[in-house]
């Protein structure tokens, strides 16, 4: 049968413009698709359904920057929309949040959002209000924006859960109340209510403070492997493909040798891989002539096929000089200082102290840019790089020095050390409102 005009519009492949997303996570929005180029995580992506399937929630713990956002969000969240957790259905409502600076805060409003037929603010000052007076709120928001009846499973994702150990919490009892909402659905879940929570393996020692929470997550954890280099060989080759595009066999082993998990996990091996492809994808495009009409898997093939090459890599200087060629570009010494786009990678705009942000503060504090600062050129670049990967629009990342960043991330832990007075004190519930007070939220949980 034919399908509606419709019907193909929304079914339409939303190619993103390039087969390598850079130093950023892999994403989905409105207009590019980018689980069309993500690959190597098949057998993650099962198990992750499979520990939602039997407990409704999952840690997604492994080291930094090995990819465990981008598994979820372009992995297992279209896995879940095909609806390949078929009890669930393929109707899914996603709540996607980051603790920042009010964990509970940011999750009431990812809730809120949810509902588009009421007033956003008052729908989140209601959920925020649940979240704080009950430890079963996860539950009591389930049963309003997903009834057990209903047909529409809701997803809870919590990216960067250790963001809640983090110094630039405003609100310590927030984090507090994020932990034991977790908790509380861990021990009691709700049928129609699924929670994915990603946190760095760094943080797990934290998080062994909080019995209740250490039993959550070894109930629950799914351990992010590193990808093999039988994976890595894919995730270069094959993204090109459907853009006309094809990576010398050559270049595919050298860049295996060079990021190999044989050689020792470094944090900065798949973002330097995914930067240095995504720079040689453009400079091919280019060289090609192709940068007014770059090759796209939806539009007519290009009279020349785009070529990454060994050649071009090691003339560049491999992962680290074309990271250090693209620092050093024309003009983007002023840009580092004016815009700090996510994914951009800048060189160092000068070592003065300046006054930190609070969540430059926690970034830095939950990553590991500080060990990459050095007297070498290459590694203060690579501690930019650091930054910057995980720094978006922060105001002050290129304005601290190595020393700084060394001496903030030894720092203990302020807010959960906060968190933990709150908690012998008692003094969890911050909710100036009642939960009766709470328009179209059930009193009750069942
Ligand atoms: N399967 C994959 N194939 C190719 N590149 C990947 C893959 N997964 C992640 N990447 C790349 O690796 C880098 C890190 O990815 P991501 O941010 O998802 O990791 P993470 O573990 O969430 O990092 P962090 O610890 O900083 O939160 C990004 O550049 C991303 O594009
Ligand atoms: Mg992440």
């Amino acid at each position: 049968m034919l399908q509606s005009l419709d019907d193909q519009i929304v079914f339409a492949p939303r190619w993103p413009a390039s087969p390598f997303p850079g130093l950023r996570p892999f994403r989905v929005t409105a207009t590019e698709d980018e689980s069309l180029i993500f690959y190597g995580r098949n057998r993650a992506k099962d198990e992750i359904l499979a520990r939602l399937n039997s407990s409704h929630l999952v840690f997604v713990v492994g080291p930094s920057g090995c990819g465990k956002s981008s598994l979820l969000k372009v992995g297992v969240i279209p896995a879940l929309e095909a609806g390949l957790l078929t009890h669930a259905g393929a109707n899914w409502r996603i709540a996607e949040m980051r603790p920042g600076d009010r964990p509970v805060r940011n999750l009431a409003c990812a809730l809120a959002a949810l509902r588009t037929d009421a007033d956003g603010n008052d729908v989140s000052d209601q959920v925020y209000d649940v979240l704080c007076s009950d430890e079963n709120g996860l539950w009591l928001v389930a049963e309003t924006l997903a009834p057990r009846a209903a047909p529409n499973p809701l997803l809870i994702l919590i990216d960067q859960f250790e963001e809640v150990f983090g110094s630039q919490i405003v609100a310590p009892s927030e984090a507090k109340s994020l932990l034991e909402l977790i908790v509380a659905f861990w021990a009691k879940a709700h049928p129609n209510l699924f929670l994915m929570v990603t946190m760095r393996t760094d943080f797990l020692e934290q998080c062994a403070n909080f019995p209740k929470l250490a039993d959550a997550i070894n109930a629950t954890l799914f351990m992010t492997p590193v990808l093999r280099d039988s994976e890595i060989k894919s995730v270069i080759s094959m993204p090109p493909e459907p853009y006309h595009g094809v990576v010398e066999d050559k270049l595919v082993e050298a860049i295996v040798k060079d990021t190999s998990s044989e050689i020792g996990y470094s944090p900065d091996h798949l973002p330097l891989m995914q930067h240095a492809l995504s720079w040689l994808w453009n400079n091919a495009v280019s060289a090609a002539g192709l940068s007014n009409s770059p090759p796209r898997p939806d539009a007519i093939a290009p009279s020349k096929i785009i070529m990454l090459t060994h050649d071009r890599y090691v003339a560049h200087g491999g992962l680290k000089g074309i990271l250090n060629e693209h620092a050093d570009a024309p003009g983007r010494t002023e840009r580092a200082r004016t815009t700090h786009r996510p994914g951009g990678v800048y060189p160092p705009v000068g070592t003065r102290r300046e006054p930190i942000s609070p969540v430059a503060n926690v970034r830095h504090g939950s990553c590991n840019a500080c060990r990459l600062w050095g007297s070498g050129a290459g590694k203060s670049r690579f501690g930019i790089f650091r930054s910057e990967r995980l720094l978006p629009g922060s105001p002050a990342f290129g304005a601290r020095s190595g020393r700084t960043h060394r001496r903030e991330s030894r720092k203990p832990d302020s807010s959960m050390g906060q968190v933990a007075r709150l908690g012998r004190r008692g003094g969890r519930k911050d909710s100036k409102i009642s939960r009766a007070r709470c328009v179209g939220m059930p009193v009750a949980a069942s």
